[in-house]
């Protein structure tokens, strides 16, 4: 838990979000409290930790802003229940992984979730792995290395795929590896802008779809690039 002042600051930026319309909940403000985000971040971004923006990581990439990271866990995106699987496609910094266990297994609780996070740079997979295990969530989440449009069938179903990275289509093994009532979330269109769509998979195995409005992500790479 963050000291007195570090909580402080922590709901100084809560109360900023609101802008966004991010529809905050007691349990996703209990997830900004408790993962250290300057713990996933570089060294000398580690004073800008808490600004509500993009930050390099390594090999040209960035971790989420902090919006769009409680965006992605918010009731009305992939509405993160305890217990569920989570496939996290381009891990980053392992931020958004941390949140995700947060919300699907935290401390405590008897039937927890688990995160498994797809990284396709090796450099980011050591980085996300070091950041997992010194900030204590190896145990609710899994760092990968590979291309994350393949998916990981080996544990699917997943409740929640969520994937942090644009392509122009849809990967077509990840609609798959979605779990009946489970959602998918990701950026669609062009480089510099594109549509976040949440995705929910019917009885049918039809999806149901649904915009979440303009978002700006780095490219998805890999074979559905
Ligand atoms: C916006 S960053 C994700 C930030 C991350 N969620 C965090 O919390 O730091 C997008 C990431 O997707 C990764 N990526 C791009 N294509 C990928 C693919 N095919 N498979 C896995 N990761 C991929 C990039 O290397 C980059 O690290």
């Amino acid at each position: 838990m963050p000291d007195d002042k570090d909580s402080q600051e922590k709901i100084e930026v809560l109360s900023r979000l609101r802008y966004h319309k991010v529809g905050l909940t007691e349990r996703m403000k209990q997830a900004f409290l408790n993962v250290p985000r300057e713990e996933f971040v570089l060294q000398k971004h580690r004073e800008s930790a808490y600004i509500d923006t993009p930050l390099p990581i390594l090999a040209g990439q960035t971790i989420s802003a902090i919006h769009m990271v409680m965006i992605y866990i918010s009731t009305h995106c992939t509405d993160p229940q305890i217990g569920d699987k989570v496939l996290e496609i381009g891990a980053g910094s392992g931020y958004n992984a941390a949140m995700f266990a947060e919300m699907v297994a935290p401390e405590g609780s008897e039937n927890p979730g688990h995160v498994y996070a797809i990284e396709i740079v090796p450099k980011l997979v050591e980085f996300a792995k070091e950041n997992i295990e010194r900030t204590g969530y190896s145990d609710r989440v899994t760092i990968i290395g590979g291309d994350g449009g393949i998916g990981l069938p080996e544990y699917a179903p997943y409740e929640i795929v969520s994937i942090a990275a644009a392509s122009k289509k849809i990967p077509p093994p990840l609609l798959e590896q979605v779990a009946i009532g489970g959602k998918m979330v990701l950026p669609v269109g062009k480089s510099f802008y594109q549509e976040l769509i949440l995705m929910t998979k019917e009885k049918d195995g039809s999806f149901s779809e649904k915009s979440l409005g303009g978002v700006a992500f780095v490219p998805l790479t890999g074979k559905y690039g």
